[in-house]
């Protein structure tokens, strides 16, 4: 399944934990009599905004970050990215792009405030990949920086459902960050994206997805809401420019909701052959990564509950992507091919 199975891995194919492995125990799904549609071509606002912005992008050499700087980029916003390592080959890229780098860490707040000198806004995001409470310690930190900055707005990447006391450590870091941000006295938004669409070709997938697998965390026949990063990214384009109007407020934000069933469909109709689905067996996980269980449990039993209709009303210049318009995006010949 999608939901989650990114968590513990970089934008770059660094870090990943536990992926690749089979759980004993898995349920399969046979799916067959696909058909290949005709791709679609669903693709994100990129005309240039009425002001130009100076922007600080934290998580730049990620997902979230890295499509989010492209998009603002694209709308011909100044955008300063926060690296860790400046000689990585994903910070010289930036650079190359005319990015302007700066080395900085979300450990070290006086870091932060350096790199959100005289910005306009600073998008936030964290990550758990070494434990919720050091997500949280540094979300802490790095809105310490951004206070000391006295940056104008901040808009912090969060999750869905967060709020929601689920007992799911990475979505109560979140939270804590959230709570933190709002009573720091920033000027703020939070944006809380479902699972990403691009879990499904995250590298600890791929090698299943060669093989003619789709992994899911979740019961086949429970929806799931997920989102495309080039929506994520657009939405939070928006929260930016009109910092104004969404002061203060938190948007959830997802453009599918499908069961594993109907993804692994999807993916075998795009990528023109037949995808099985393999349901994941909870104590599996559990062994493996008790975060990710506990994520995994919650989304079985309860799951986001994002208004898609709604958004999709109230916000028709993100372009939402469904999953079979995502899917059909894809270069599957590319991503399919042996390592
Ligand atoms: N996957 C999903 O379905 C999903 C859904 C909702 C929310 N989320 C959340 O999204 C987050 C992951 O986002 P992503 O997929 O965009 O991450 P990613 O691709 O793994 O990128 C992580 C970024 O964080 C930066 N970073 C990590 N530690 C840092 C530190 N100490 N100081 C400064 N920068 C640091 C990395 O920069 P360097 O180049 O310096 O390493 C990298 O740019 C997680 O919190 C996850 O819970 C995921």
């Amino acid at each position: 399944m999608n939901v989650g199975f990114g968590i513990f891995q970089r934008g770059d194919g660094h870090s990943g934990t536990w992926q690749d492995r089979s759980v004993p125990g898995s349920q399969c799904f046979a799916l067959v009599n696909f058909v290949r549609p005709m791709p679609s071509s669903k693709s994100s606002v990129h005309m240039m905004a009425d002001r130009s912005l100076h922007v600080l992008v934290t998580g730049a050499t990620g997902k979230q970050g890295g499509t989010l700087l492209r998009q603002l980029k694209a709308r011909g916003h100044r955008l300063r990215a926060l690296v860790r390592d400046p000689t990585t080959p994903a910070a010289k890229a930036l650079r190359a792009q005319g990015v302007e780098v700066v080395q900085g860490s979300f450990d070290d707040p006086s870091s932060v405030e350096q790199a959100a000198q005289l910005v306009d806004a600073a998008f936030l995001m964290g990550t758990p990949f070494a434990g919720a409470d050091v997500e949280r310690k540094q979300g802490i930190s790095v809105i310490e920086g951004l206070r000391a900055a006295e940056v104008p707005f901040v808009l912090y990447s969060s999750v869905a459902s967060a709020s929601q006391h689920t007992g799911i450590p990475h979505f109560d870091s979140k939270f804590a960050v959230e709570h933190q941000l709002r009573t720091s006295g920033l000027p703020f938004a939070i944006v809380g994206p479902v699972s990403f669409m691009e879990n499904v070709v995250a590298p600890f997938a791929l090698p299943g997805l060669r093989q003619g697998t789709y992994g899911s965390w979740v019961p086949a026949d429970k929806p799931i809401q997920m989102i495309a990063l080039e929506d994520l990214a657009a939405f939070d384009t928006m929260l930016i420019e009109k910092a104004s109007r969404f002061r203060g407020q938190r948007v959830e934000v997802a453009g599918d909701e499908l069961t594993p069933v109907q993804v692994a469909s999807v993916l075998s109709q795009r990528i023109g052959r037949p995808v099985r689905l393999q349901v994941l067996p909870l104590e599996g996980i559990r062994q493996q990564n008790p975060d990710l269980a506990k994520m995994s449990e919650w989304l079985g039993q309860h799951g986001y509950t994002v208004d898609i209709p709604a958004l999709r009303h109230d916000y028709p210049e993100i372009g939402w992507h469904t999953l079979d318009d995502w899917a059909g995006e894809q270069d599957w010949n590319r991503l399919l091919a042996a390592a």
